[in-house]
């Protein structure tokens, strides 16, 4: 697939093609005092040397890694980082590049909007999650504790560089974990895309080059129409209710395995789709259909009551809650979403219930 770009009035998306060009013009123009690269201890050892082969050779650049993984997505790993940027010199005039998946661009904005009261930042998604979701969109923050993503700004990166070669390193269920947010445009988006996501064969380099493409501008098209979530970016959060309090409790008890932020928001989707088909008559085949999808990449996580409880005891950390309320983005069908509903527990356990039965 040919390059594209994406000219927004704070930040460009630059896909493929000649992505490292402009990127390297744009070096030039922020003429910064200097640059620090943030990895993780993966993408040190697998995307840095590609990126060290495209970034022109008339730039200086510091490193800056921490250990791979969403328990490392933390303030302690903040505390490390800005004391490291402190003492190589940081200024007001430094540029921060993210280089790494959903944890790094993460990360590594939220590092560079508290820095100095805020410094650039270039992210450079290297897996397929960050690509078409946790890169674009300005959203940049950490965990606090286990509880997912308490602690943040919203804040666009200057420029965000996709270049998809850097998926050729990715572990396959790194892969799988990003189709689920695409899945998830799908559902937010339209039955056509969904259904071009639920036929995706990842393994086909261009045609989930294409994919990744619409996914960004279907992501784009949302936070564009309402950057603060104050309504429509809501929808982004489809499953993220359920899921991120999944993704949260895997990640503490030792009892259960810990799963991928995909994995995790692929049972909240069927979840919230049985919610509300429920809730908001969903069509109970388009229930089926998903159900079905999903459970075929994202294999059943078995359950038990207590894990049941308290997962559902952690959805009061939600960010979408309003007075306490736990708020739910759900369906009316694929492509037409109705935020801020509440649903009774019951309804959820008998969520649960569902997807243990599927
Ligand atoms: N800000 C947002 O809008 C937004 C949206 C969705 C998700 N997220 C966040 O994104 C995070 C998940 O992102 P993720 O799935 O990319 O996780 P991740 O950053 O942990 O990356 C997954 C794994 O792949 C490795 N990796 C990344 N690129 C690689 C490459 N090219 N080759 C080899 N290994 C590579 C990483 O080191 C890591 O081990 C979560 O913290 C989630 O909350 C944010």
């Amino acid at each position: 697939m040919s390059g594209k770009i994406l000219e927004k009035e704070r930040g460009t998306v630059c896909f493929n093609g000649r992505a490292w060009e402009a990127f390297n013009r744009l070096l030039k123009e922020l003429n910064a005092s200097n640059i620090f690269v943030i990895v993780d201890s993966n993408t040190k050892k697998y995307c840095l040397p590609y990126f060290n082969d495209r970034i022109s050779s008339e730039f200086n650049f510091e490193i800056i890694d921490f250990k791979a993984g969403e328990q490392h997505k933390n303030i302690d790993t903040c505390l490390t980082i800005w004391n490291d940027l402190s003492a190589k010199g940081g200024d007001r005039n430094s540029l921060i590049i993210n280089l790494g998946g959903g944890v790094v661009t993460d990360l590594g904005g939220f590092i560079a909007c508290t820095f100095k009261r805020g410094v650039e930042f270039i992210n450079i998604p290297t897996s397929l999650l960050a690509m078409v979701d946790a890169s674009i969109g300005g959203k940049n923050g950490i965990d606090l504790g286990d509880i997912k993503n308490q602690i943040g700004v919203i804040k666009p990166a200057k420029m965000v560089l996709i270049d998809t070669q850097f998926l050729s390193t990715l572990p396959k269920e790194h892969l799988l974990s990003g189709k689920a947010e695409m899945l998830k445009h799908g559902l937010i988006d339209s039955d056509l895309y969904w259904k071009s996501i639920k036929e995706l064969e990842i393994d086909n380099q261009s045609e989930l080059e294409e994919r990744i493409w619409e996914s960004i501008l279907i992501k784009d098209k949302i936070v564009s129409q309402d950057p603060f979530e104050k309504r429509e970016r809501k929808m982004l959060n489809y499953g993220h209710t359920l899921g991120h309090a999944i993704e949260s409790y895997s990640l503490k008890n030792a009892a259960t395995k810990s799963l991928l932020h995909g994995e995790a928001v692929a049972i909240g989707m069927i979840l919230a789709t049985y919610l509300s088909h429920q809730h908001l008559d969903f069509p109970e085949e388009k229930l089926n259909d998903v159900s079905y999808t999903l459970l075929k990449s994202y294999p059943k996580v078995q359950l038990s009551k207590e894990d049941i409880q308290k997962i559902i005891a952690l959805l009061i950390y939600d960010k979408k809650n309003r007075s306490g309320k736990v708020m739910f983005v759900l369906l009316e069908d694929i492509g037409k979403f109705k935020v801020d509903q509440e649903v009774p527990d019951e309804l959820i356990l008998k969520a649960f219930e569902y997807y243990q039965g599927l």
